[in-house]
């Protein structure tokens, strides 16, 4: 498909997202749209604050369906942010695709959609998302085009031409070391696609986003160390990158 259809798609109806919620979740709308309504603050409270072990342990074994709810009514909400990442990602991705992070699987499923990508490897802590966007994707009849993994190691591929990570950098222990393992992941002519927000929100909406100066100024080290930013037009916080060395 091409890269203006699969954006406009997403804009009419997010790639079905609503249907795909409520038929797996088995919930009837009116229930999706409660749902949907207090997602953010709901997933925020479940945030254990201090006594969170390991920061994998919160997206691993505490959100359950509540990051979906979450994700899907961030997505729905802020489409036009959303429909920018997915023009920006277009424009680079092809061949064999990396969605580190994929969550509820936009991005995902957007690139399969596209003709120029082989195959994209869905990587999420989370199995509830894995298995919501495995749904997803064979509702949409791109299963052949997408795998799902609980981390890189278990897709078995040394080098990846597209790396797509966004918005999940700030919700990592060490964001600097995944940028290295991404490094190590990619071609020379490879591109990383990638955000952060090491940000936890002016009323705590997000205690699970790392904001800690030495990790972030350390993560900024290594990222201006080991990537050369590839410019783009849009006004978006989402950046391309190649290995710089
Ligand atoms: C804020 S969401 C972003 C989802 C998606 N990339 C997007 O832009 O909508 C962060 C995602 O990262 C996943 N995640 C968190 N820690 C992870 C880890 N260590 N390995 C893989 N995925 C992780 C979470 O389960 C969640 O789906």
């Amino acid at each position: 498909m091409e890269d203006k259809q699969i954006v406009r798609q997403f804009t009419q109806n997010a790639f079905e997202l609503k249907n795909h919620l409520a038929q797996f979740l088995s919930i009837e709308s009116v229930e999706l749209d409660k749902f949907l309504k207090n997602a953010k603050m709901e997933l925020a409270n479940l945030h254990p604050g201090d006594n969170l072990f390991d920061c994998a342990d919160f997206y691993k074994d505490i959100v359950g369906d509540k990051h979906l709810a979450d994700l899907a009514a961030w997505h729905i909400s802020s489409k036009e942010y959303i429909a920018d990442t997915l023009r920006l990602q277009q424009n680079f991705s092809k061949d064999l695709v990396l969605d580190f992070g994929g969550g509820i699987g936009t991005h995902a499923l957007a690139n399969a959609m596209s003709d120029r990508v082989e195959h994209v490897f869905f990587v999420d802590i989370n199995k509830t998302n894995r298995e919501f966007v495995e749904y997803r994707s064979k509702n949409l009849g791109l299963e052949k085009k997408l795998s799902f993994y609980n981390s890189i190691e278990e897709t078995k591929i040394s080098k990846f031409d597209t790396i797509v990570c966004l918005d999940v950098l700030e919700h990592l222990e060490d964001p600097s070391n995944q940028i290295k393992n991404f490094h190590k992941i990619m071609k020379d002519e490879s591109i990383a696609i990638l955000n952060w927000y090491f940000f936890k929100g002016e009323n705590n909406e997000y205690p699970f986003h790392v904001d800690a100066e030495d990790v972030v100024s350390t993560f900024f080290r290594v990222l201006q160390e080991n990537f050369i930013e590839v410019f783009h037009p849009l006004l978006i916080t989402a950046r391309s990158y190649r290995k710089f060395n």
